[in-house]
């Protein structure tokens, strides 16, 4: 039987797509690169916003009128299934022939089975308090990327968000665990490993908490840069800071989601700190590290968010400045806190207004800071010998996961290279190799 899978959202859901991988070789099914070849066909789904939903029910249809469509076996896994479970379970609109949720891969060859045997829908959509797929082989398709899942699941009930519907109760994995895949990681020629987790800096196991799982992991040889996301602001002690800005294999990047600069929507959104909180954490950062580069997620029009309280988020942007930021506009998630307890009562038009100017101060922000580098050298992982427009350049990352576009040379994918910047954009940086 050959499987076909298509990954959509974050990147749990890419490494998700890597222990699919490896439980469903584990049984002897071969995996294909296009849906025209498989006999089965898997979307791993996004819910965190209705358009995401809606991309991956698009898919579905277009799938089933591909040419031989009619007679694949369709699932869906990830985060759909755990959202809309009702729905998808009860009503057939959606044409699909079985549905698992996050905690269910281990199960996933019998449901495959199953929906081969009768034509009766089939899922499995309980969600564990201690499933971390421990002992479960992912995989990658290699590169000098790799990411590790810590923990999964959130307990925080941001009112706005799925995920703790989607994705159950918080749960992470031992430190020796995480250190041994790292290691095969390393083994394998991965340069960089992505620490990954819905809360990932609410990580604890036996005593051990998130900090001393970064330095556990850069104590590995063959690693030579470690990331991680996504945290929240809530999680961030001293020894963190103090880690992140000291430890020289954890980049000097932190992603910091916002989400609302006013105090009373984060009040609302139940993210446990106020403006003055996330300021005072981004000045603690600063003086730990002053170039540490800074990233976020912001949501406009949350309900009742007023215009006034929309100018505190424009405020901490201009205060902050993010080198970047994904700015979203509010999407009501049934079953979520907000939906129950607020009416989405901010237009379609007014959120369009506010993410308009937030992009248009962000791409303002982030030229003029992407542009102070312009004379800097930096450390390059080369992870492209080609880019999207050509190729007779390369491209890799920063330190700091700026992406860096400087002409293809002897370098291979995975060297490190030390560019000069010479030009740059609001969303990239160009630059030339220093002769060695
Ligand atoms: N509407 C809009 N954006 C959302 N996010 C999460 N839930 C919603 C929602 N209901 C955004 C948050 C989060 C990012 C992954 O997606 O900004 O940090
Ligand atoms: Fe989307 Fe959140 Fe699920 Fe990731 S965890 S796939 S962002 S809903």
């Amino acid at each position: 039987m050959k499987v076909y899978i298509e990954t959509y959202g974050c990147q749990m859901n890419e490494y998700d797509s890597e222990i699919v991988r490896g439980i469903l070789r584990e049984k002897a099914y071969a995996l294909v690169d296009s849906a025209e070849e498989a006999d089965i066909i898997l979307l791993n789904t996004c819910s965190v916003r209705d358009n995401a939903d809606r991309k991956v029910i698009a898919r579905v249809h277009a799938l089933r009128h591909l040419n031989g469509g009619a007679h694949k076996k369709i699932g869906l896994i990830g985060c759909m299934p755990t959202s809309h479970r009702q729905g998808l379970i009860a009503d057939g609109k959606l044409p699909i022939d079985f549905i698992a949720g996050p905690d269910s891969y281990r199960r996933l060859p019998s449901l495959i089975e199953k929906s081969i045997e009768s034509s009766d829908k089939a899922f499995d959509i309980r969600l564990s308090r201690s499933e971390t797929y421990s002992g479960v082989h992912p995989f990658r398709s290699g590169g000098v990327n790799g990411w590790i899942a810590v923990m999964r699941g959130c307990n925080n009930f941001c009112t706005f968000c799925v995920v703790p519907y989607t994705r159950g109760r918080e749960r992470s994995r031992s430190v020796d665990d995480v250190v041994t895949e790292a290691r095969e990681l390393a083994a394998q020629g991965c340069k960089q490993i992505t620490v990954l987790g819905q809360n990932v800096n609410s990580y604890q196991h036996d005593g051990h908490d998130f900090a001393y799982l970064l330095d556990k992991i850069s104590e590995i040889d063959g690693v030579q840069r470690i990331r991680f996301t996504s945290p929240h602001p809530k999680d961030f002690p001293t020894s963190l800071l103090r880690v992140v800005a000291e430890n020289p294999k954890v980049c000097k990047h932190i992603h910091l989601p916002l989400q609302a600069g006013n105090s009373r929507v984060l009040d609302l959104m139940h993210r446990t700190y106020d403006k003055e909180d996330y300021l005072a954490l981004v000045d603690k950062i600063k003086r730990f590290f002053p170039a540490m580069v800074l990233t976020t997620d912001i949501i406009v029009g949350f309900p009742t968010e007023t215009e006034k309280e929309f100018e505190d988020t424009v405020d901490v942007m201009q205060r902050v400045e993010f080198d970047s930021a994904f700015i979203f506009k509010y999407s009501e998630r049934k079953g979520t806190l907000a939906a129950k307890r607020f009416p989405d009562d901010v237009s379609a038009v007014k959120k369009t207004e506010r993410i308009v100017r937030l992009n248009e101060l962000q791409k303002e922000i982030s030229l003029a800071k992407n542009r102070a580098h312009i004379g800097q050298v930096h450390a390059v992982l080369i992870e492209s010998l080609r880019t999207k427009k050509s190729s007779s350049d390369m491209q890799g990352r920063t330190d700091g996961n700026k992406l860096v576009i400087l002409p293809r040379g002897d370098a291979g994918i995975g060297d490190f290279v030390q560019v000069r910047i010479t030009d740059a954009s609001a969303h990239v940086l160009k630059g030339r190799a220093l002769s060695t």
